[in-house]
C-alpha cells in the first residue's frame, strides 16, 4: 500500500486489487511536468512490486486524460540545463519503457484530452479505453517539433500509414470513437459509462492468472519484432516461467486447467478461467463443489448477473433459446413443417439475395446458432445432414432447403438447370419481395 502523498498524482487503490493512477494537475490539463514524470516513475516502480496491486488504471483528473509534455516546465525551462533535461527526459520512461512492458496489466482510461506525449502512456498501456468524445491531437507539428519521445515510431507502428501521416502532419484532431476505429484504443465508449467499462475489464482481467496473464502480455509485446525462431524460443521459455512462478505458490495453471475442464467438468475455456485461476487455489483443496457448480446452468446465470465477465455459456444459452423462443416463430415453425412440402416455395426464395440478407441480419436465427452450438445437442436433421455430405453444405446455408434437397436431388436438378425463370425473378423485384413475404 502506497502510503505517500505525491503534488501531481493521486493514488487510489481499492480493495480488490485495482490501482487507480490519477494525474492531477487538471488546472493545467495535466501537463507532464519534471516533477510530475519523477513522482510516476516513482510510483509505478513501487506499484509493480506492491502486494495489494494486482493492476494499474491510468486517467486523468478533470477534463483532461493529458495534454502532452508541460511546453514551460518540461521544455522551456530545461533548456540550457541538460542534467536536468536528461533526468526529466528518463523519469519520462515511465510512459514507454516501464509501461511496454509492466509485469501487472495496465489500462489507460482516456477520459478527454490526450495530446503529443500523451500518445505514448495511452499506447504503451495493455489497454486503453476512451470516452467516444475523447479529444486526440498529435499538435507537435502545430508549434514546431515533431513527434518524438518515439511518438511517431509508436504511431507508424499502431495506425495504418495513411494514419500516421495524416494525424502527424495535419494535427488535426479525433475523437475516442475515431481512435477505436484506427486502433489507438481498444474501444470508446459513452463517457457516462467509463469508470464502468474500465472496471469491467479490469475485474475480467482478474480473474485469470496472474502468472499466465504476464506472461501472455510480455510476450505479446516481445515477438513482435523477433524472427520466427527467436518468438518460438521467447515462447518456451515464457511458458517454463508460468510453471516456475505458479510453482513458487504451490499451483500449475496447465494441469489445473485441463483437470477441471476435462475430469471435473468445472468450467468451459472458451467462456471463463478455471475456478481459482486468479488465487491460485485447486479443485483439489476443497474447490470441487464450487467447480461443478460453475457449469450448472442456474448457479452460473444467477453469477452472471453479478459477475463482469462478458458471456457465460450456460446464460448464453439460456439468453439464446429465449430470444429464439420469442422472435423467431416463422422460423420455428418452418423447421417443423415436413422438407417436402416446404421445398418448392422456400428453394427459389432462398436464392434471392434480398430474402438471404434478411436472414443473416435476423438475430433470432444468430440466437438460434448460438443456442445449437451450446447447447451441443445434434438435432436430428444435422445428423441427417452428416450423413449426407453434398447436401450437407447447401443445408449450411438454406435450412429449410437442406432437407428437400437431401430428399429430393431430382427436383433440385431441375430447378438449378432453370436459369431462364431464375432470371426472370431476378429482374422482377415485386415479385421477389412477395415471393419473400409469402416465405
Ligand atoms: N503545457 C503547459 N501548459 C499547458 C499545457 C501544456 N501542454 N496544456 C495546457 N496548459 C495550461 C495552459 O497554459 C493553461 O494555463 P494557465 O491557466 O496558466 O493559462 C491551462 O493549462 C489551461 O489551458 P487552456 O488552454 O486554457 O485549456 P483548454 O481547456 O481551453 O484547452 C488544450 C485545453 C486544448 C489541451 C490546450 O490547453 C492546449 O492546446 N494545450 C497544449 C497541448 C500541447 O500541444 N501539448 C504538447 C504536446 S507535444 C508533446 O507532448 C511533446
Amino acid at each position: 500500500m502506497l502510503k505517500k502523498k505525491y503534488t501531481c498524482v493521486k493514488v487510489d487503490q481499492q480493495k480488490d486489487g485495482i490501482t487507480w493512477v490519477i494525474f492531477n494537475r487538471p488546472e493545467k490539463r495535466n501537463a507532464m511536468s519534471p516533477t510530475f514524470h519523477a513522482e510516476m516513475m516513482e510510483i509505478m516502480t513501487l506499484l509493480e512490486s506492491d502486494n495489494d496491486t494486482k493492476l494499474v488504471i491510468l486517467t486523468g483528473e478533470g477534463v483532461s486524460y493529458s495534454a502532452g509534455q508541460d511546453l514551460k516546465e518540461y521544455f522551456r525551462e530545461t533548456d540550457g540545463k541538460p542534467e536536468v533535461k536528461a533526468k526529466a527526459s528518463n523519469d519520462s520512461k515511465w510512459r514507454s519503457e516501464k509501461l511496454w512492458m509492466y509485469n501487472k496489466p495496465t489500462i489507460s482510461m482516456v477520459n478527454g484530452f490526450c495530446i503529443g506525449g500523451a500518445f505514448t502512456h495511452c499506447i504503451c498501456a495493455d489497454f486503453s479505453i476512451a470516452a467516444d468524445d475523447a479529444i486526440f491531437c498529435l499538435s507537435e507539428v502545430n508549434w514546431g517539433i515533431l513527434p518524438g519521445g518515439m511518438v511517431s515510431k509508436m504511431v507508424t507502428d499502431m495506425f495504418s500509414q495513411r494514419d500516421a501521416m495524416f494525424y502527424a502532419c495535419t494535427g488535426r484532431t479525433f475523437t475516442g470513437k475515431d481512435a477505436a476505429r484506427i486502433g489507438m484504443v481498444n474501444y470508446s465508449v459513452p463517457k457516462k459509462n467509463l469508470k464502468k467499462e474500465t472496471l469491467k475489464l479490469a475485474k475480467e482481467l482478474l480473474e485469470k492468472n496472474p502468472n499466465v496473464l504476464r506472461a501472455t502480455k510480455h510476450a505479446i509485446r516481445a515477438v513482435q519484432n523477433m524472427s520466427w525462431r527467436s518468438a518460438a524460443d521467447y515462447l518456451n521459455a515464457k511458458g517454463a516461467e508460468i510453471k516456475i512462478r505458479d510453482a513458487a505458490r504451490g499451483h500449475d495453471a496447465y494441469a489445473e486447467g485441463i483437470k477441471q475442464f476435462i475430469d471435473e467438468k468445472a468450467y468451459r475455456p472458451v467462456f471463463s478461467p478455471y475456478v481459482g485461476a486468479a488465487d491460485g487455489k485447486t479443485t483439489a483443496k476443497g474447490g470441487k463443489a464450487r467447480a461443478s457448480a460453475a457449469r450448472k446452468p442456474q448457479k452460473a446465470a444467477a453469477a452472471a448477473s453479478s459477475s463482469t465477465k462478458t458471456i457465460k455459456a450456460p446464460a448464453m444459452a439460456a439468453a439464446a433459446k429465449k430470444a429464439a423462443v420469442k422472435k423467431a416463430p416463422a422460423k420455428k415453425a418452418a423447421a417443423k413443417k415436413p422438407a417436402v412440402k416446404k421445398a418448392p416455395a422456400k428453394k427459389p426464395a432462398a436464392k434471392k439475395p434480398v430474402a438471404k440478407k434478411a436472414a443473416a441480419k435476423k438475430p433470432a436465427a444468430k440466437a438460434a446458432a448460438a443456442k445449437k452450438a451450446v447447447v451441443k445437442k445434434a438435432p436430428a436433421a444435422k445428423k441427417a445432414a452428416a450423413k449426407k455430405p453434398a447436401a450437407k453444405k447447401a443445408a449450411a446455408k438454406k435450412p429449410a432447403a437442406k432437407k428437400a434437397a437431401a430428399k429430393k436431388p431430382v427436383a433440385k436438378k431441375a430447378a438449378a438447370k432453370k436459369p431462364v425463370a431464375k432470371k426472370a425473378v431476378a429482374k422482377k423485384p415485386a415479385a421477389k419481395k412477395s415471393a419473400a413475404k409469402k416465405k
